[in-house]
């Protein structure tokens, strides 16, 4: 048997999305800028600056 081996299952995923947001699944907390706490069990996060909707991917990086 392994010995100090950690075995981490993640609960968490983040994937990188080639020319597009980040897409995070799993039960995240985001804590926004002005207090506001966001709950999500999936999320995009744009990468691009172009969203209109702020930090959350609305599709414009593909324009
Ligand atoms: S990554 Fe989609 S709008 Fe920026």
């Amino acid at each position: 048997m392994e010995k100090n081996i950690v075995h981490i299952v993640p609960q968490v995923e983040v994937k990188v999305i080639e020319c597009g947001p980040l897409r995070i699944g799993g039960h995240i907390r985001i804590l926004l800028p002005d207090g506001t706490v966001l709950v999500k069990r999936r999320t995009f996060i744009c990468r691009c600056g172009r969203s209109k909707r702020g930090i959350f991917c609305d599709g414009s990086h593909a324009l």
